[in-house]
C-alpha cells in the first residue's frame, strides 16, 4: 500500500466571490497535491465552502436572498471557477450539506460527553467579519484583527474549555516543531497560548444560520466549530461509512492563510484534543496577495479576479507567477505588469524557447527522432557539467518543495534551463546542422540529446506547477502521458534514444502590452458590470487558455431614444445603505472628511467631499447611501472605495441622501 497524503484549503466564506486571493491558496495546495500524486502518495485533497454564520446571513440579507440562496449560488461560483482552471480537488465540502450537518453533530457530542462544554452567558464583543468573540476590547472599539467596528454580544452561550488545554497545546508545538509553519507563525502562536487563554464561547443563540446544537436547537454551533470540522467531516467522520476518515486524517499539511493562524492552531487542535482525536500534522500559513500594498479583499474594493488572468495567458500562467514570483509564507505583490514579465521571461523565453529550439531541431537535423549523444573528447566535460547541475537540481527541488519553498524550487530548475541555454549559445548546434561531416554529425547529437534530457527533466519537474503546458511538451518530446510518469524515479539519462517526436508547436506566446491592457479592461467590465456576490456562477469549465488576442470592444450600451438610458445600465450602479460608523477630517484637505461606512458585510473606507456641510462627530451613526461599485480612486493618498450619495444645489452644500423611515444597513435601492 503506498504512503498517503492528506492536504485541504481553508474553506473560503461565501460572501464573497473568488478572486486571485482564495486562488492562490488552492493552486498551491493542487500544485502540492499533484507532485504528491506524482510521487506515488495516495493523495487526498479537500476544499470547499464556509456556509453558515452572521455574517453570511447577513450578506444574504443585504442581497435580498435567503442565505440557502445565496450561498448555493456563492459556492457554485467558487467550485466552477476551481474546474475551469483544471484544479484536481478530491472532494468539495459545503458545510450547509446534511453529511457535514451529521458530523459537526457527532463532534460536538464527542466533546461535550467528555465533559469540555458547559452552559453559561457571554457578555463582550463580537466581530462579524472575523466571526470571532473579541475579550480584549470595549464596546465601541473595533477589531484588533481587522479594524472594523465589533458589536457588544449578551447571550446565553455554551462554552468550550479551552483554558485546559493550554499545557497540552504547548506541549504539541514543541513536540511536532512543524505543527506551525513557518516559524514567525510558530512563535506568534506560543506566545498567544503562553499568555492565557480562555474559555472559549461556541455557541450562538441570538441568530438561527448555522448548525443547531445537539439535545439544545435554540443555539446554533459557532461558526469556526462548524468550519474547522469540514476536515473531518468531508472524510466521513460521526458517518455510518468512516473508511476515509480511518484512511486520510490526521491531516499531512493544511494550508491556510496568516490571518486564521489562531484558530487552526489554537482552537483547532485543542477541539480535537478534546474530543481524543489526532491532530493534523502540519499546518502551513502562507501570507497576502497584496495589490497596491493592501490585502487583496472584497472590502477593500482591490480585487483581481483569476478569470481575467485565465483568459488572457492561461491557467499555467498564473500559477507559475503565484509559485515563483511570491516567497511562500510572506506577503507578495500583484500586479499585471509583473505577470506579463514574469510570463515572458520564464515560459515565453526560458521554458517556451527551450522547446521549441530543440525539438525543431530534432525534426529538422535527424527526422523527429531524439539522437545518439556520443560522449568522446575533451567536450565531454560539458555534458558532463549539465548533467551534474541537473542531478543537483533534481534534489534540491524535491528538498525545497517538500519545504514549501516553491518560488526558490522554481528558481533552482530555471537555473537549469539558463545553463542549457549558455551551452547551446556556445555550442552553436544551428551552426554545427549546417555541416555534414561526420564529427559534426555526432557533436549535434551529443548538443540535442543533452538539451532534451534537460528540456524532459525541467517538464517533469515543473508539471505540477504548471500542468497543462507540461503536459503538451511531454506530448511533443513523445514521452506519452505525463500524468503516469513517477516522478520519485526522474534521473538524469532516462530519455530513450530513438525517441519519435511527436507534432511541434509553440506552448507560450510571447505576451506584449496588449495583453496587459486586455486584462485591466476586463478587471474594469468585471468591476462595473458583476460586482455583486449574487451574480451569475462563472462561464463553463475550459481549463484552455483563449490566445493572447486584441482588445474586445466594450459592449455598447443599449440605445434608448432621447439620451434617456435603459434599466440595465442603471441597475449597473449598486447603490446601497450604510451607516457611518468613523468619521474625520482629512488633514490639509477642507472639503474632505474619510469615512468608514458599514454595509452589513463589510466596512467601507469612502472619502466624500462634505466637509463644509457636515460636522464630523453629527455623521457617526446616520444611514447614507453609498454607490459601492465604483471603481476605487485615491483622494490625497486615500482610498475611497465607494461614492456617497448627495444632492449638490448650485453654489450651496451638499446635503446627504437619506431615509425618512429606517431601513436596514445593507439594503439595495433600485
Ligand atoms: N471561512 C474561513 C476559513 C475557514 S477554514 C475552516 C475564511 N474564509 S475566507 O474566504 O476569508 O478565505 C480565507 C483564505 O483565503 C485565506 O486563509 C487565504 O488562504 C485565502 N485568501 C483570501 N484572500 C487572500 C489574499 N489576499 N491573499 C492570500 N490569500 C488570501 O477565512
Amino acid at each position: 500500500m503506498s504512503k498517503k497524503f492528506y492536504i485541504t484549503t481553508p474553506i473560503y466564506y461565501v460572501n464573497a466571490r473568488p478572486h486571485i486571493g482564495h486562488a492562490y491558496t488552492t493552486i498551491a495546495c493542487d500544485t502540492i497535491a499533484r507532485r504528491q500524486r506524482m510521487m506515488g502518495f495516495d493523495t487526498y485533497f479537500l476544499t470547499g465552502t464556509d456556509e453558515h454564520g452572521q455574517k453570511i446571513e447577513r450578506a444574504a440579507q443585504a442581497a435580498g436572498k435567503t442565505p440557502q440562496q445565496l450561498t448555493d449560488e456563492v459556492s457554485a461560483q467558487f467550485r466552477a471557477l476551481w474546474d475551469r482552471m483544471g484544479l484536481t480537488y478530491d472532494d468539495f465540502i459545503r458545510t450547509t450539506s446534511d453529511r457535514h450537518k451529521l458530523g459537526v453533530q457527532a463532534l460536538w457530542r464527542r466533546i461535550r460527553d467528555k465533559g469540555y462544554i458547559y452552559k453559561g452567558h457571554y457578555t463582550g464583543q463580537y466581530c462579524v467579519f472575523d466571526e470571532l468573540y473579541v475579550d480584549s476590547v470595549g464596546p465601541g472599539e473595533p477589531c484588533p484583527e481587522c479594524g472594523r467596528p465589533t458589536e457588544t454580544v449578551r447571550e446565553e452561550n455554551y462554552f468550550f474549555k479551552l483554558a485546559a488545554f493550554q499545557d497540552q497545546l504547548l506541549e504539541l508545538y514543541t513536540r511536532q516543531p512543524d505543527f506551525i509553519r513557518p516559524e514567525t507563525r510558530r512563535n506568534e502562536v506560543t506566545s498567544f497560548v503562553r499568555s492565557g487563554l480562555r474559555d472559549l464561547s461556541v455557541s450562538r443563540s441570538t441568530f438561527s444560520w448555522g448548525i443547531p446544537v445537539p439535545d439544545d436547537p435554540r443555539h446554533v454551533i459557532y461558526v469556526w466549530l462548524d468550519a474547522l470540522a469540514n476536515y473531518i467531516t468531508a472524510l466521513g467522520f460521526g458517518s455510518d461509512d468512516p473508511e476515509k476518515y480511518e484512511r486520510y486524517w490526521p491531516a499531512d499539511l493544511q494550508m491556510i492563510g496568516k490571518e486564521i493562524v489562531r484558530f487552526h492552531c489554537v482552537y483547532w487542535p485543542a477541539f480535537l484534543m478534546a474530543a481524543d482525536l489526532p491532530v493534523p500534522q502540519r499546518i502551513m500559513a502562507h501570507g497576502w496577495l497584496l495589490f497596491e500594498e493592501n490585502k487583496m479583499s472584497k472590502s477593500r474594493g482591490n480585487i483581481v479576479r483569476a478569470e481575467t488572468i485565465l483568459e488572457v495567458l492561461g491557467t499555467d500562467a498564473l500559477r507559475h507567477f503565484l509559485l515563483r514570483e511570491i516567497v511562500f509564507g510572506q506577503d507578495g505583490s500583484f500586479s499585471f505588469d509583473a505577470l506579463v514579465q514574469r510570463y515572458n521571461a520564464d515560459l515565453a523565453n526560458g521554458l517556451g524557447n527551450l522547446a521549441s529550439r530543440t525539438l525543431t531541431m530534432i525534426v529538422r537535423y535527424f527526422k523527429g527522432e531524439v539522437p545518439y549523444p556520443s560522449h568522446s573528447g575533451s567536450r565531454a566535460a560539458e555534458e558532463n557539467n549539465i548533467a551534474t547541475t541537473a542531478r543537483r537540481t533534481i534534489a534540491d527541488f524535491h528538498a525545497l518543495f517538500e519545504q514549501c519553498q516553491f518560488s526558490r524550487a522554481l528558481e533552482a530548475a530555471w537555473g537549469l534551463v539558463a545553463a542549457v541555454d549558455k551551452y547551446l549559445v556556445e555550442n552553436q548546434p544551428w551552426a554545427l546542422g549546417e555541416k555534414d561531416d561526420d564529427e559534426s554529425r555526432s557533436r549535434l547529437a551529443t548538443i540535442l540529446y543533452t538539451s532534451a534530457e534537460t528540456l524532459r527533466i525541467v517538464t517533469a519537474l515543473a508539471h505540477p506547477v504548471m500542468p497543462d503546458a507540461t503536459a503538451k511538451i511531454w506530448g511533443q518530446m513523445g514521452l506519452g502521458d505525463i500524468g503516469k510518469f513517477s516522478l520519485a524515479d526522474l534521473q538524469w539519462g532516462q530519455l530513450r534514444l530513438g525517441t519519435k517526436l511527436g507534432e511541434v508547436q509553440p506552448v507560450f506566446p510571447r505576451a506584449d502590452k496588449a495583453a496587459i491592457e486586455r486584462m485591466q479592461q476586463l478587471e474594469e467590465q468585471g468591476r462595473t458590470v458583476s460586482p455583486s456576490v449574487a451574480e451569475k456562477t462563472s462561464p463553463p469549465a475550459s481549463t484552455t487558455p483563449v490566445p493572447i488576442m486584441p482588445a474586445a470592444p466594450v459592449k455598447p450600451a443599449t440605445i434608448v431614444p432621447d439620451g434617456k438610458i435603459s434599466i440595465d445600465d442603471f441597475a449597473k450602479v449598486e447603490l446601497r445603505v450604510g451607516q457611518v460608523k468613523v468619521a474625520e477630517r482629512v488633514k490639509g484637505a477642507d472639503k474632505l472628511l474619510r469615512l468608514e461606512v458599514d454595509l452589513g458585510t463589510e466596512v467601507r473606507q469612502v472619502v466624500a467631499g462634505i466637509a463644509e456641510a457636515y460636522a464630523p462627530e453629527t455623521l457617526v451613526g446616520r444611514k447614507v447611501v453609498i454607490v459601492v461599485n465604483l471603481a476605487p480612486r485615491k483622494l490625497r493618498g486615500l482610498e475611497s472605495n465607494g461614492m456617497i450619495v448627495a444632492a449638490s444645489p448650485e453654489g450651496g452644500k451638499p446635503v446627504l441622501a437619506s431615509f425618512l423611515e429606517d431601513v436596514p444597513v445593507g439594503t439595495r435601492l433600485k
